[in-house]
């Protein structure tokens, strides 16, 4: 006997992926509806070698659903999110929403798996931001081994992080650069996009940080140790899939680099490729599609006495929303209702 599935955003960029993940890894489905807004009814998706049709999530009926892998906005999540779980169905959700609400456990299967029995006080369970998702699978392993004071990070995110409007906006203004005539003023990003860099993703906080800086600080300390002290600068770039950091990280011990890119090799959901020549580390674009967190660039920060600098990349849909949120539920499925 397998779960009754619901992904709830199915026409997403997220949504989409989660389809692709739940059928790629096989995940126990018996049965499974793809929802959207009104505007989509109708619309056709793959779940495999399947098309399934997408239904209105204001009509829809929870009842009898195991779970429902939510990837619409907070403001759609808000108001179907409680329904959901208040009709017995677990809900993980990709939204800001929930994140840090201490009553809602907010899971890295990598990192705080134990976490997940923490779900029936809401019913939910939260999925971190992209952003922090692949940076804490290669924070844990080196904390575990020589305790992180401090993370000094900076982003190179990715359009798709964006939803499918933010891809629309690069792709428009990429040939609108090559035919002006077709101008495409800046709608979802703050400025041009193509052929920029933009150091500004979600609001801005009171203390001149950014609402994604912010995330980062929050959801690493929720899920890794509240002790570790992280600063980030999250800078929004013309690629449309795969987020990569340059993260330095600061220890209370010794740890050499080798140690380090042994202790990664070894660690789940991690991929070291680390040579020291022209390509031999992993950009955007060779991470699409992949399950994996990669990372390159191990070298000792000799400007401190236990630091390390590292490069990581990952594919922003995959571990950054949909894979994670079918690994939870994967994670729910074998610890918790047991079917399957
Ligand atoms: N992209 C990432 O890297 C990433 C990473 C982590 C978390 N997330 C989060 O995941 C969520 C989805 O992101 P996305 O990138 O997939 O966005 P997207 O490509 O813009 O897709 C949004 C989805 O939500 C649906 N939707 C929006 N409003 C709705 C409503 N009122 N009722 C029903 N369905 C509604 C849309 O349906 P229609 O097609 O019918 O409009 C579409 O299926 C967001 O909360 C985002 O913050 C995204």
């Amino acid at each position: 006997m397998g779960y009754r599935v619901v992904v709830v955003g199915a026409t997403g960029n997220v949504g989409r992926e989660m389809l692709n993940i739940l059928a790629e890894r096989q995940f126990p489905v018996d049965e499974l509806a793809a929802l959207a807004s009104r505007r989509s009814l109708g619309t056709e998706v793959s779940f495999g070698d399947k098309t399934l049709t997408t239904q209105d999530l204001d009509t829809f009926d929870f009842t009898g659903w195991d779970m429902a892998l939510f990837a619409v906005g907070s403001a759609a999540t808000k108001d179907y999110a409680p329904k959901a779980a208040a009709a017995g169905c677990v809900v993980i959700d990709n939204s800001s929403l929930y994140r840090y609400d201490p009553d809602v456990p907010l899971i890295v299967p990598e990192c705080n798996p134990q976490a997940v029995h923490g779900y029936s006080k809401k019913n939910i369970i939260a999925n971190p931001n992209c952003s922090t998702a692949q940076m804490v699978v290669a924070l844990k392993p080196l904390h575990d081994r020589a305790t992180i004071k401090r993370v000094v990070v900076s982003t190179y995110q990715s359009v798709s992080g964006a939803g499918k409007e933010g891809m629309d906006e690069l792709w428009d203004q990429t040939k609108a650069v090559y035919n002006p005539i077709n101008e495409v003023e800046p709608k979802k990003f703050q400025k041009q996009i193509a052929f920029n860099v933009i150091p500004h993703i979600d609001v801005f906080m009171e203390d001149g940080s950014t609402k994604e800086e912010w995330k980062m600080v929050a959801e690493t300390k929720k899920i890794v140790d509240p002790a570790i002290k992280v600063t980030a600068t999250c800078v929004r770039v013309p690629v449309f899939v795969g987020h990569s950091e340059a993260v330095n990280i600061e220890f209370e011990e010794f740890l050499d680099e080798d140690e380090a890119r042994d202790i990664l090799r070894e660690a789940p959901g991690v991929m070291v490729i680390d040579k020291r020549e022209a390509g031999g580390y992993v950009t955007p674009v060779e991470c699409v599609g992949d399950f994996a967190t990669f990372i390159s660039r191990i070298r000792q920060d000799s400007t401190i006495e236990n630091g390390l600098n590292l490069w990581c990349v990952s594919d922003n849909l995959r571990k950054g929303a949909a894979l994670n949120a079918v690994q939870i539920a994967e994670l729910l499925g074998r610890e918790v209702l047991k079917k399957g």
